[in-house]
C-alpha cells in the first residue's frame, strides 16, 4: 500500500461533465473537501453534445407552460417507465437552475424584451429549450467550470477510476491510475458521486466520444450497486451520415426546432404517416397545418395550429427514418434528408445554427443554407443505469450517489432533448448536497482495503504479461459491430441470443488480449481496461432486451411489437450475482392521485 499515492476526501465526484461539475460545486458550498478525477480534460464531456438546449418550464414565449406540462411530457415521452418523483423534480427545479446558470455568466439568447429564449423540440408541448444558438451544452460546462474553479474543487485530469473502494458495505474511496504515467493513486473519500455519462462506444455509429466505455455503469456494478432500465438505449435520429469519417456526429434536434423538416428520396414528408396512436389529435395532419406553426414561430407568436411531425419524440423519429431506408426510400448514403435550406432565411439558419453550419462546411463541404444535410440515427444516450433514490441520487450501495446520464429513472424508456441539461443539473446539484451531509455524518475516513487495491493492480496489469493473445482494437471494433447489428435500433431474441453468444466469444479474447510497451501512456492498454467495462455493460444491456418481451419508447422487439401494459408496470433491474449478470423485474414506484391526474389524457 505505501507504494501508493493515497489522497483523502470527504467527497470525490467521478467525472466532469455537466453533472459532476454541478455536483462537485454543491459539495464545496456544503462544506465538503471536494475533488474531481476526469478520464478526459476538465470540460472536455458528452454535455457539450446537448447542443440546441436546457428544457425548463420558463413559459418566456408561452405562457401556459408550467412544470406540472413539463411533468406529463417527460412521463409520456418515457412510456410512463420513468419514476415519476424524479420526474416531477426534475420539471419543477430545472427552472431555479436555468436562472443560476444565468447568474453564475451562462449568456443565453435573448427574447426582444430581454428574457431567455426557448424553442421547441421533440415531445414538449412548448418552446421549453432555453439555448445559447446551438451550442448550449458549451456554455453550460463552461459556465460551471468557471465557477467550479472559483469554488477551489480539486480536479485530477486524466486519470481512470477502475474500481469502487468497499469498507464493512459501504465506500471507501476509489483506485485510479494516472493515463500519462500509469501509476495508481489511491483516493480514500467519505462519499463518491458517479458522474461519467454514457456507454456509446459499445456501439460502432455514435455520438458519444472515445471517453464513453460505460465505466461508471460497470464500476458501480461491480461495487455491488443495482442498475436500473438497462434495456433503453436512445438513438438520436440524426446523426451525420457522410463521409464516413464523422458517420454519428450529431446534427441538433434544434434544426427541427428551427423549422427543419426530414424528406426521403422521394421528395416526401414522411414523418406525416409515423404519427403513434399515443400522439394522434397533438401533431399537425397536412403539410399546410406544419407549415403554419412554422410562420407563427419564425413571427415569435404563438402557434394556433398543432405541432409538425418532425417535432415527435426520438424514438419515434428514429424508426421512421429507418423504415424509410429499409424500404428504399434513403438519401445516397443511407440516411434521409433533413432541410432546413428552403424553411429559413441564409442568416438566420448561421446566426441560429451556426455550429451546424460548420460542421458541415467543414467536414462534409456541404453548405445547410443551400443543401439539404443527409442524416441517420446515431447511438446517443442511455436512459438505463445506476439505480438511485430521487431525492438524494444515492445508490443501493451505501455512500456511492450518481448523476447524469449515468444515474437512471428520470427518463424512463426514452429522453426527450434537452432534458439531460436540466436533469444534470437538477440531479448534480442534489447528488452533491447529499454526499456532502452523508460525509459530514462520518467522523473518520473509512478504511481502504489492502486486498481490493492489489488485486485490482494486478489484474489491471495482465495485459501486459501475455504472451500471445490479441491487440484490444480489433475485439472493441468487432464488440460494436455486434451491438450495432445485433442490440441496435430494433431487436429480435434469436438476435439478442445470438448477442448473448458473440459476448461470450469476445469475453474469451478478451480475457486472453494482449498488449506492448510499458503502463506510460498506452492507448492500447487504456482500451484493454475499456474493454472490460464495454463487454459487461453489453452484456446487461442484451440481457435486460432480452427479458423485456415488449416495445416501449427506445426499446422496438420487432417480435413484440406492441406496448404491453403489464410490462408497464416493472423497470428491470440488473445486478451481480457472484460474477454471473443477474436482471430481474421490480415493481413501478406508484404514481400519488394528484400527479396521476396530470396524466390522464
Ligand atoms: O439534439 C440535440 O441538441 C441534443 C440534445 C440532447 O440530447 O438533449
Amino acid at each position: 500500500m505505501d507504494k501508493y499515492t493515497t489522497l483523502q476526501y470527504d467527497v470525490i465526484i467521478i467525472g466532469a461533465g455537466g453533472s459532476g461539475l454541478r455536483a462537485a460545486i454543491e459539495a464545496s458550498r456544503n462544506g465538503a473537501k471536494t475533488a474531481i478525477i476526469c478520464k478526459s480534460l476538465l470540460g472536455k464531456a458528452h454535455t457539450v453534445m446537448a447542443e440546441g438546449g436546457v428544457a425548463a418550464a420558463l413559459a418566456n414565449l408561452d405562457d401556459r407552460d408550467n412544470w406540472k406540462v413539463h411533468f406529463r411530457d417527460t412521463m409520456k415521452g418515457g412510456k410512463y417507465l420513468n419514476h415519476w418523483r424524479m420526474a416531477q423534480l426534475h420539471a419543477q427545479e430545472a427552472p431555479d437552475r436555468v436562472n443560476e446558470l444565468e447568474e453564475w455568466g451562462a449568456v443565453f439568447d435573448r427574447t426582444q424584451d430581454g428574457r431567455i429564449l426557448q424553442r421547441n423540440f421533440g415531445g414538449h408541448t412548448y418552446p421549453r429549450l432555453a439555448h445559447v444558438g446551438d451550442r448550449t451544452g458549451l456554455e453550460l460546462i463552461r459556465t460551471l467550470q468557471d465557477k467550479g474553479v472559483h469554488d477551489g474543487i480539486d480536479v485530477y485530469m486524466e486519470y481512470t477510476v477502475r474500481r469502487i473502494l468497499t469498507s464493512e458495505g459501504a465506500v471507501s474511496g476509489c483506485l485510479a491510475y494516472q493515463r500519462e504515467t500509469g501509476r495508481f493513486t489511491i483516493f480514500n473519500a467519505k462519499a463518491l458521486v458517479i458522474a461519467t455519462g454514457g456507454i456509446g462506444q459499445c456501439w460502432d455509429i455514435t455520438s458519444n466520444s472515445w471517453e464513453y466505455t460505460a465505466d461508471g455503469h460497470a464500476l458501480a456494478l461491480w461495487a455491488g450497486a443495482q442498475l436500473l432500465d438497462m434495456e433503453f438505449v436512445q438513438f438520436h435520429p440524426t446523426g451525420m451520415v457522410w463521409p464516413p469519417s464523422v458517420r454519428g456526429t450529431l446534427i441538433t434536434e434544434g434544426v427541427r426546432g428551427e423549422g427543419g423538416v426530414l424528406k426521403n428520396s422521394e421528395g416526401k414528408r414522411f414523418m406525416f404517416n409515423n404519427v403513434p396512436e399515443m400522439y394522434k389529435g397533438e401533431f399537425a395532419d397536412t403539410e399546410e397545418e406544419a407549415n403554419e406553426w412554422v410562420k407563427s414561430v419564425v413571427a415569435n407568436k404563438i402557434p394556433k395550429v398543432r405541432r409538425p411531425p418532425e417535432l415527435l419524440t426520438r424514438d419515434v423519429v428514429a424508426r421512421a427514418i429507418r423504415k424509410e431506408v429499409l424500404e428504399g426510400r434513403g438519401s445516397p448514403h443511407g440516411g434521409v434528408f433533413l432541410d432546413i435550406a428552403s424553411r429559413r432565411p441564409a442568416a438566420e439558419i448561421i446566426r441560429k445554427l451556426p455550429s451546424m453550419y460548420h460542421q458541415f462546411k467543414e467536414l462534409a463541404d456541404v453548405d445547410i443554407t443551400k443543401e439539404p444535410m443527409e442524416v441517420g440515427p446515431t447511438c446517443h444516450y442511455m436512459m438505463g443505469g445506476v439505480k438511485v433514490d430521487p431525492e438524494t441520487q444515492e445508490s443501493t450501495l451505501t455512500g456511492l450517489f450518481a448523476a447524469g446520464e449515468v444515474a437512471a429513472g428520470l427518463h424512463g424508456s426514452n429522453r426527450l432533448g434537452g432534458n439531460s441539461l436540466s436533469d444534470l443539473l437538477v440531479f448534480g446539484k442534489r447528488a452533491g448536497e447529499y454526499a456532502a451531509a452523508f460525509a459530514k455524518k462520518m467522523t473518520d475516513y473509512p478504511k481502504v482495503d489492502p486486498d481490493q487495491v492489489n488485486e485490482t493492480v494486478k489484474g489491471s496489469k495482465k495485459p501486459f504479461e501475455q504472451t500471445e493473445g490479441e491487440n484490444p482494437y480489433s475485439i472493441s471494433e468487432d464488440l460494436k459491430k455486434m451491438m450495432q447489428d445485433k442490440v441496435g435500433i430494433v431487436r429480435t431474441e434469436s438476435e439478442l441470443k445470438e448477442a448473448l453468444g458473440e459476448l461470450n466469444k469476445l469475453r474469451e479474447r478478451a480475457n486472453n488480449v494482449k498488449v506492448g510497451g510499458n503502463v506510460q501512456f498506452n492507448p492500447g492498454w487504456h482500451l484493454a481496461l475499456d474493454l472490460r467495462n464495454m463487454l459487461d455493460i453489453s452484456e446487461v444491456v442484451t440481457k435486460a432486451a432480452l427479458v423485456r418481451q415488449e416495445s416501449r419508447g427506445a426499446h422496438t422487439r420487432e417480435d413484440f411489437p406492441g406496448s404491453d401494459p403489464e410490462w408497464g408496470k416493472v423497470n428491470l433491474i440488473a445486478y451481480l450475482r457472484g460474477d454471473a449478470i443477474e436482471v430481474e423485474k421490480v415493481p413501478l414506484p406508484i404514481v400519488p392521485p394528484e400527479l396521476k391526474e396530470l396524466l390522464k389524457d
